[in-house]
């Protein structure tokens, strides 16, 4: 029974010291074992790209990395083999065999396998994947466009990278793309964004093909190529519309009173920019001094040109041309300037009494209340016809009564007797308060 446990102890304590030592009884070494695998890594180019590769128990066996495709080996052990100067190793405790690669390129791409020389060898690959931010190939892109008015246009703008870069194409004004066939082809952004107007805002493709393009295509255009790999980047193009110029005019009849300032206005769309000018009747070209001020407000293809003439007299009244002419033609229109004859003052009673309080009959005329209705005159249509001379100069006669009045609290539908009697009630009022200070006064 004792000799038994004696046995028994010794064979325990045996194990112990095997342990302790690093060996058991059932084999001298170990088999090393990897203790994780080779995990893939993903760096963008230029980036240092490490490969970690962990192995248990490697006792006298040796580790080596090397390039699956091309079954170059890199590494064995502690010594870095290949003439790669990128390519460099780390390592501690012989467990963790680290293989760094500096400056990756794409070439790098591919597996990396880390072996350990057991028979059979043991192995496990690793991937090395290269992302390459966007960038976008100005010579295959389209640099600045100019298009006639109607034509087809395809804007152009090829990128590389890796992952493949999305081209998208958005309006540098923030303006929706729309228009034209290609809307089929809008990606729905909406599915990040809920309001559907938004997407149309975005074009998808290297290719942003426009039919029959308008002046309202007119503007900057950025494609923007985008991988996921910062950072993305963009190209800017100008699409410039070349059409002929066109003239809109807001008001054809314009009345002003005698001595007035007036300003006739013509709207012109033209591209390139148009040379703008303003005629006389006699075909005299019109050039700003005392007398006359031309001005024009130009935005991008919009011009709006502005004749303003002071204190008009009767030479005055008559036709004007505004004139625009670009490379692609020449276009005009004509206003006519006629006179508008003010009621008798005498007509009514506010009117009689503004003229008194302004102690001049001439100079609530230029006033630009009076003035306004004559250029603002609704209904062109009217105009155009110039049937409704009078009807509209009466119209413009009430307004004035109405608008130039220096004192709008006092209305004209007050009569005479109104008055009085708000005057005779205020003074009675006044009366009334007097006396009754007095009698408390008094008291
Ligand atoms: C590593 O990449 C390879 C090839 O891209 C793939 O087959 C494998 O499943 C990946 N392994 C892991 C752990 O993601
Ligand atoms: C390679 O790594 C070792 C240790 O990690 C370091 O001492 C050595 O300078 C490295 N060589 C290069 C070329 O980076
Ligand atoms: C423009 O494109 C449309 C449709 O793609 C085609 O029908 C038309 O002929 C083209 N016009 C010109 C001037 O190329
Ligand atoms: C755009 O037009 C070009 C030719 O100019 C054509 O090759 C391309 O397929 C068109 N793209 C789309 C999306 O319609
Ligand atoms: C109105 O115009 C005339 C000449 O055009 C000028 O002499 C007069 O001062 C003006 N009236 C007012 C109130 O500005
Ligand atoms: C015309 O009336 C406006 C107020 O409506 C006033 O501000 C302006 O000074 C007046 N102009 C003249 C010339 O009297
Ligand atoms: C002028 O006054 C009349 C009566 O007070 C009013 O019906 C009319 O709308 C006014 N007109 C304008 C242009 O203010």
């Amino acid at each position: 029974m004792n000799r038994h446990l004696i046995g028994t102890i010794a064979f325990l304590l045996i194990i112990l010291s095997n342990r302790v030592l690093g060996r058991t009884s059932y084999g001298y070494n170990k088999e090393p074992e990897f203790a994780e695998p080779v995990r893939n890594v993903t760096v963008a180019v230029g980036r240092t790209a490490q490969l970690l590769c962990v192995v248990d128990n490697l006792g006298t066996y040796r580790v080596a990395w090397l390039r699956v495709e091309s079954k170059t080996i890199l590494t064995i052990h502690q010594n870095v083999i290949t003439r790669n100067y990128r390519v460099n190793l780390s390592h501690n405790d012989h467990r963790n065999w680290v293989l760094h690669i500096r400056d990756v390129q794409e070439s790098d791409r591919g597996g990396y396998m880390c072996q350990i020389n057991t028979v059979p060898m043991k192995s496990q690959v690793g991937y090395l994947d290269v992302f390459v931010p966007p960038e976008i190939l100005g010579s295959e892109s389209s640099s600045d466009v100019l298009v006639r008015e109607g034509f087809n246009v395809t804007l152009t703008c090829r990128s590389k990278g890796y992952p493949t870069p999305t081209v998208t194409w958005r309006r540098e004004d923030g303006e929706p793309l729309a228009v034209g066939n290609w809307q089929n082809n809008m990606i729905q952004v909406s599915k990040f964004v809920e309001d559907l107007s938004l997407s149309a805002k975005v074009h998808k493709g290297a290719q942003l093909n426009i039919t029959k393009v308008s002046r309202l295509h007119m503007g900057a255009y950025l494609c923007i190529a985008s991988n996921g790999v910062p950072p993305s980047v963009s190209h800017r193009i100008i699409l410039q519309v070349h059409f002929p110029p066109l003239i809109w005019i807001p008001h054809q009849l314009v009345g002003a009173l005698l001595g007035s300032d007036i300003t006739l206005e013509c709207h012109t769309e033209a591209f390139p920019t148009p040379v703008n000018y303003w005629t006389k009747e006699d075909g005299a070209m019109i050039v700003s001094n005392m007398k006359y001020t031309c001005g024009t407000i130009e935005e991008t293809y919009k011009i709006y040109m502005k004749l303003t003439i002071r204190n008009v007299e009767p030479v005055d009244y008559g036709k004007y041309r505004c004139f625009a002419k670009n490379s692609l033609g020449e276009t005009e229109g004509s206003i006519r300037l006629y006179e508008i004859h003010i009621s008798s003052p005498n007509e009514g009673e506010l009117s009689t009494s503004f003229l008194q309080s302004v102690n001049g009959k001439k100079q609530w005329i230029n006033n630009s209340t009076v003035g306004k209705p004559a250029f603002s005159a609704e209904g062109d249509a009217d105009n155009r016809r110039g049937g409704k001379f009078n009807d509209h100069t009466r119209k413009n006669d009430r307004t004035s009564r109405n608008s130039s009045s220096s004192s709008p609290e006092l209305p004209g539908r007050f009569k005479k007797d109104q008055l009085t009697l708000i005057i005779v009630n205020g003074l009675l009022l006044g009366a009334y308060f007097l006396l009754h200070f007095e009698l408390s006064a008094v008291r």
